[in-house]
């Protein structure tokens, strides 16, 4: 850890330094640096008698603990980050004046938080749910911002909306329920009555609410942004981070088991990583899109609701984002961060996008109550490391001491200071872009077909996320309890598929309903032309996308990867290294689970082997992967043991690779995980080729004779393919 703190400084991490306290050897004191005799023992009358008014100590002590807490989040409450750099891969001067992207050399600080959307501040981290990515940018020219999710779409086109969004997916005002769950009836009662909102349904369905690691999520700016350069010239532009481990999520069963196990799963993931040196790696990627072109897209730009297909314009890799060092301080950092979009500096600019311009208003809003007032610009987890120098003064926890008699622009006190900068000293200005409009409220009509990009998300995921999407549709409305409300909403995904509207209503046991309910806005005011508020898809000019699918994603490594090796007393400890030496070299992280904690004895000449966890403190759905070594006492114990046996068997209904070598296929067999009952029994044959079991392709690798360490290659390459759908195919699984 201090390896970590030495090693990865940078001019924010110096800049936060300054208001660090160490209390090491020091003595203890009030807030004003009196040095404290009895902290055990409040001032009375008499060792029985009341306490005193005079104690300072108590009352200083008492008062500051019963000011502890402040507002959390209005959304996006649980959250969890980490600083890092930001680097270009080359200059992008030709298309952004933004210094920060000029210079290949020049590393740039940031504070990355990733949150969920919904739960309160000690919810769950697996809740289905869209997760933040917001990155600040600590720059040389001012802080920027890009607050945005791990989806490129959102619910709603325009900002007036997000109030209503945010109260329909909260639990519910009169009883407080669910936590952290948009599996309820007003939730699905807002959405059924939104069609605007059914691309982001999509998303919010499939796997990609219930993600692997924060590590493994991409991220969007969602809105069109502007870059603009030098030369004043501007293109529309949209943001993305690709992770460099992949895109991999959990199941939905294993979610909802993580959630008890492990409510902190992905906050110890990030933590744990960054301390072990495994830094968190994305490449920043951007879609240019050129200002002529902005009509020629069957969708308008400016609606959140629509992606630019990665095939339609590529997404270029620019730079890269490493996370490499945790807080030190939870509340200071990552509680009293405070991002805004409206957070730029020069050249990048902001788009027309309704719901951009609608957050352009809230953040700052909404952080005056959080944060306490006008000056948490000064708070340090915020401060630019760019000086700050304006006429703007006091307020509630004023830390800067301004100098000078003029607090004015102009002035001559002050000699004109501070000074306008004039664009050539990078002074900013806005994009001027030409306006000739009435004042409406109103929007394009493009943004009306809210069904071409839900169906082009639809078509482009593989069977299995096909098949998780119709699952969750199933858990979610089936949680709805007005039928009405079940039943619109299926109507309004047929509207998206036939198959899978018809797949959901099976489920729910209700028929699709023929005609769609309309107008589906209801608040649109009598006597208003009420089609604008219904769906009004065109025939979309792409039938999919393979950037959509997480299922071409990286493949081709285990790193950071959890590994469970099951074992009791008289486990095969020299197969147990071997494979556990194996995985170590790949990257991966290898822990032993027992039946209890402490040490284990090795079969024969084995040696002793640390125990990580007992079946009591983890479970299979915390860990990527299984591998049971033999020795018969050890599987001879496993067996007789429930939770050993839940162990493989639920690493084999959530598609994990298994790997079981001699006697642990034994427990393989014992936990009879559904199909490969079969296939594992013939093993009981004599004949040494009869003896291997090499299934990769479902991600069960067994051999009763593993001379050559076959058996850890394969399991390698198993691994890192994250899942072995196939089994799922049996429709084992309760995804
Ligand atoms: C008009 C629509 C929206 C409004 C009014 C809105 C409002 C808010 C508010 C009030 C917060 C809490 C901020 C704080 O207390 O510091 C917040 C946080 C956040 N919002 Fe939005 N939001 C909107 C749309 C979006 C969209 C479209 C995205 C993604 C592109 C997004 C991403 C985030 C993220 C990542 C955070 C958490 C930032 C953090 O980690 O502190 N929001 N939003």
């Amino acid at each position: 850890m201090d390896k970590n703190r030495k090693q990865h400084q940078n001019d924010k991490i110096h800049q936060l330094e300054r208001d660090g306290e160490d209390a090491d050897g020091q003595m203890l004191t009030t807030n004003q640096g009196l040095r404290i005799n009895d902290d055990q023992n409040s001032l009375k009358a008499g060792d029985r008698g009341p306490s005193l008014l005079e104690d300072f100590h108590l009352r200083e002590k008492i008062t500051h603990f019963d000011h502890e807490r402040i507002p959390e989040r209005v959304v996006h409450a649980r959250g969890s980050a980490a600083h890092g750099v930001f680097q270009v891969y080359e200059s992008m001067a030709p298309y952004s004046k933004a210094k920060f992207l000029h210079n290949p050399a020049v590393k740039t600080p940031v504070f990355v938080r990733f949150s969920t959307v919904v739960g309160s501040r000690g919810s769950a981290d697996l809740a289905r749910d869209v997760r933040g990515f917001a990155v600040k940018f600590y720059t040389e020219e001012g802080n920027f911002d890009l607050v945005g999710n791990n989806m490129p779409v959102f619910f709603i086109q325009d900002g007036v909306k997000f109030p209503d969004l945010v109260h329909a997916v909260k639990p519910e005002p009169h009883h407080e329920m669910p936590q952290a769950a948009s599996a309820h009836d007003t939730f699905w009662d807002f959405i059924s009555l939104m069609p605007e909102s059914l691309h982001m349904i999509m998303w919010v369905m499939s796997d990609r609410a219930i993600p692997r690691s924060f590590r493994m999520m991409e991220g969007f700016g969602v809105h069109t942004f502007r870059f603009v350069n030098e030369k004043g010239k501007s293109r529309f532009v949209k943001f993305h981070w690709k992770p460099l481990l992949g895109v991999h999520s959990v199941v939905w069963d294993e979610a909802q088991k993580i959630s008890g196990l492990d409510p902190d799963f992905h906050r110890r993931d990030l933590w744990e990583s960054i301390e072990q040196g495994n830094y968190p790696e994305w490449e920043f990627g951007v879609q240019m899109i050129e200002e002529k072109d902005e009509d020629r897209f069957d969708f308008d730009l400016l609606d959140p609701t629509k992606l630019i297909p990665e095939e339609v314009v590529p997404v270029k890799r620019i730079g890269k984002l490493t996370l490499n060092r945790n807080p030190d301080n939870f509340f200071a950092e990552t509680e009293q961060v405070a991002f805004h979009p409206g957070h730029i500096v020069s050249g990048i600019d902001f788009s027309n996008d309704p719901l951009l311009q609608g957050r352009l208003f809230s953040y700052t809003d909404t952080q005056l109550i959080r944060l306490g007032g006008p000056n948490f610009h000064e708070i340090p987890i915020n401060r630019p490391i760019a000086p700050v120098h304006n006429n703007q003064r006091d307020g509630h926890m004023r830390h800067t001491i301004n100098h000078g008699r003029a607090s004015y622009h102009p002035n001559s006190l002050g000699g004109g200071c501070p000074m306008q900068a004039g664009q050539d000293m990078r002074g900013f200005i806005s994009y001027a872009e030409r306006i000739a409009a009435g004042k409406v409220r109103a929007r394009s009509e493009k943004f009306f077909d809210h069904i071409s990009q839900a169906a082009l998300f639809w078509n482009s995921q593989s069977h299995p996320e096909k098949g998780h999407i119709v699952q969750a549709l199933r858990f979610e409305l089936g949680k709805v309890e007005v039928p009405a409300i079940r039943s619109r909403m299926v109507g309004l995904l047929a509207q998206v598929d036939k198959t899978l509207a018809g797949l959901v209503a099976q489920g729910l046991g209700i028929p699709v309903p023929t005609k769609i309910e309309g107008p589906l806005n209801l608040s649109v005011p009598a006597g208003q032309d009420p089609k604008w508020f219904q769906p009004k898809p065109r025939t979309p000019s792409l039938e999919r996308s393979a950037a959509l699918s997480m299922s071409a994603t990286v493949k081709d490594t285990i790193k950071t990867r959890k590994v469970a090796i099951l074992a009791a007393d008289g486990v095969d400890s020299a197969a147990l290294e071997r494979m556990k030496k194996a995985l170590l070299a790949e990257g991966a992280q290898v822990k032993v689970v027992a039946p209890r904690l402490g040490v284990l004895r090795g079969a024969a000449k084995g040696g002793e082997i640390s125990i990580d966890f007992s079946f009591l403190t983890a479970g299979s759905v915390l860990f990527d992967a299984v591998y049971i070594p033999g020795g018969e006492q050890s599987i001879e114990v496993l067996k007789g043991d429930a939770k050993a046996l839940m162990f493989v068997k639920e690493a084999y209904l959530h598609c994990k690779a298994i790997a079981a070598t001699d006697a642990g296929i034994d427990l393989l067999l014992a936990a009879h995980p559904a199909q490969d009952k079969t296939a594992l029994s013939h093993m009981k044959g004599t004949q040494p080729d009869e003896r291997t079991l090499l299934r990769v392709d479902e991600g069960i690798i067994a051999s009763r004779s593993d001379k050559n360490g076959r058996v850890a290659a394969q399991f390698i390459h198993a691994i890192a393919q994250h899942r072995h759908w196939v089994r799922e195919m049996k429709d084992q699984i309760p995804a």
